[in-house]
């Protein structure tokens, strides 16, 4: 499974860089909003910590205004993945963008139809939100289950990125369908590596190492 962290922020990013397990970055317009720097140098510069792909959202609605916006974009950096939400003129524009070489992740999924849609225009990447589904009760995992199937069904080359992830289970569960990818908050990717059963067997070993005799 890869993980992506789904941040803008360069800390975070580097960060979790240095962990040795990040494989991608995925980005929105909102949390471009919270970093305090010029969107293309933060965009740039972000995909030159992250050798994996790098999501950033087109916010043109229209196809053709999605197509000429998706181009500008991509030519930022050699690893980037378009975002462009799931509408009609969504995949109008994925299905032109994605004939061009260019790497589309559909985003804002929230029903397995429109996962199919996106598989057959052409997207590389498609993501369903299942935090945002948790929040309206409903079962965010049973749409990643269904989407897979789909795909599985008709040997779609699209990769699932589960998106709006909340807590560790999520990314369990995701790994445990198959999903391909997950992108995670960095407080939730820090919550998947602490165990406190860990932290105490360090303190204990630690306190016993000083009374083993290394002379
Ligand atoms: O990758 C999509 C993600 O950023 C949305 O998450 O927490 O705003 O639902 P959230």
């Amino acid at each position: 499974m890869k993980l992506f962290l789904d941040t803008a922020n360069l800390q975070e990013i580097r960060e979790v860089a240095s962990w040795g397990i990040l494989d991608g970055v995925t980005t929105n317009p909102t949390l471009c909003s919270k970093e305090d720097m010029p969107f293309e140098t933060l965009i740039k510069e972000i995909c030159s910590v992250v050798s994996g792909p790098v999501s950033v959202e087109c916010v043109s609605t229209i196809a053709d205004d999605i197509v000429v916006e998706a181009r500008k974009l991509n030519q930022l950096a050699p690893n980037l993945a378009i975002k462009i939400p799931a509408t009609i003129e969504g995949l109008k524009a994925t299905r032109v963008l994605s004939s061009e070489g260019i790497k589309v992740n559909m985003t804002l999924v929230f029903s397995p139809s429109q996962a199919l849609l996106a598989a057959k225009a052409g997207a590389s990447f498609v993501s369903p939100f299942i935090g945002r589904l948790d929040d309206i009760s409903h079962f965010g995992l049973d749409l990643v289950q269904q989407i897979l199937t789909i795909y599985e069904n008709y040997d779609f080359p699209t990769e699932v990125i589960v998106a709006s992830v909340r807590h560790p289970g999520h990314v369990v569960e995701a790994a445990l369908m198959g999903a391909h990818i997950a992108t995670v908050p960095y407080a939730v990717m820090e919550k998947l590596v602490k165990h406190p059963l860990t932290d105490i067997g360090i303190e204990r070993f630690l306190q016993d190492w000083k009374k083993v005799i290394n002379k």
